[in-house]
């Protein structure tokens, strides 16, 4: 059966894949985006139905995170819209060990509606589509929590989880975690990335007042600023956020991708041959 699926986030890194696994699969995709027709903006709630109309799934990918303040609200209007739009499910991309955004869950699981949770732990592509890639170009990347050991994972992997659960309600009501194969501390991460692009990059450990403090100089608003500290503190601090999920495995019958795949993956992309920009 083809399905009318509205992938919120679908020009980000899970979105944007999403929308071509499921396209491939010939069902009829909206991206949702601020530069969308119609356009979706989480920070206008008018937006949300318009872009429900017609739809009978959706991918939920919130922004910046669901921890920070206004995202229950933001939930609590999309789900109430996509009631009233008669969507029959959606799928809500969370953080793995996140206190803050489980409340999110909670909306999205008694919304009325049919749901999957997929909590992602840290994305590999944080080193080269995210706040991370311009340290990796400029090879020095100084990151805070040096004894963090993150089960980092590739957002391939989460897309394929996202797009199998969509479309499967046998996954309905469940909470899938999503991880990579391994847990690698920032510097085992940073060596691996050495050893594949072939060039010196140094992991410098700082504190997260250092890396708050370097966020402030470069204008970063307050509230990402906040963010930073949150995720790195609560998220990668939590001991029991360290551990490896199966959940890629059981639901893909295949292994997670490791950091080693990863990066030889993104070497033939040319993304960690550009000039640095900071
Ligand atoms: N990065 C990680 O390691 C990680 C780990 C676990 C969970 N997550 C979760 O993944 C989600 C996405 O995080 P990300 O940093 O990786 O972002 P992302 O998916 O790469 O990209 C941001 C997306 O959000 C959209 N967006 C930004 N502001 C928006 C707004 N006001 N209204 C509507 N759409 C907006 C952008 O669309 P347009 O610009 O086209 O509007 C884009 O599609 C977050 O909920 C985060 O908690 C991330």
């Amino acid at each position: 059966m083809k399905h009318n699926i509205l992938v919120i986030g679908g020009t980000g890194k899970t979105g944007r894949r999403v929308v071509e696994r499921l396209t491939k699969q010939e069902h009829h995709v909206t991206v949702g985006s601020r530069k969308g027709t119609p356009a979706f903006d989480w920070e206008d709630h008018s937006t949300f139905a318009p872009a429900l109309k017609g739809m009978n799934r959706a991918y939920i990918v919130y922004y910046p995170d669901l921890a920070v303040p206004g995202a229950k609200e933001a939930i609590s209007a999309l789900t109430e819209a996509a009631v009233k739009a008669g969507l029959e499910k959606v799928v809500l991309l969370s953080g793995k060990g996140e206190t803050e955004a489980e409340a999110c869950e909670k909306i999205v699981a008694n919304s009325g509606l049919n749901y999957t949770l997929v909590r992602a732990s840290w994305f590999n592509q944080n080193f080269s589509e995210g706040p991370f890639l311009d340290f990796v170009l400029a090879g020095q990347v100084a990151l805070p929590m040096p004894e963090a050991e993150i089960p980092f994972v590739d957002v391939d992997d989460i897309a394929d989880v996202v797009t199998k659960v969509l479309v499967d309600d046998s996954y309905n009501g469940e909470t899938i975690t999503v991880t990579g194969p391994e847990k690698l501390t920032f510097e085992q991460a940073v060596k691996i990335l050495a050893q594949g692009i072939g060039r010196e990059i140094q992991y410098i450990p700082i504190s997260i007042e250092e890396f708050k403090g370097g966020m402030k100089a470069a204008g970063l608003p307050d509230s990402y600023v906040w963010l930073f500290g949150y995720l790195f503190k609560e998220v990668l601090g939590n001991p029991h956020n360290q551990e490896i999920s199966h959940d890629v495995e059981k639901v893909l019958g295949r292994r997670a991708t490791s950091f080693e795949e990863y990066t030889q993956k993104n070497i033939a992309t040319g993304v960690w041959n550009q000039e640095v920009t900071v």
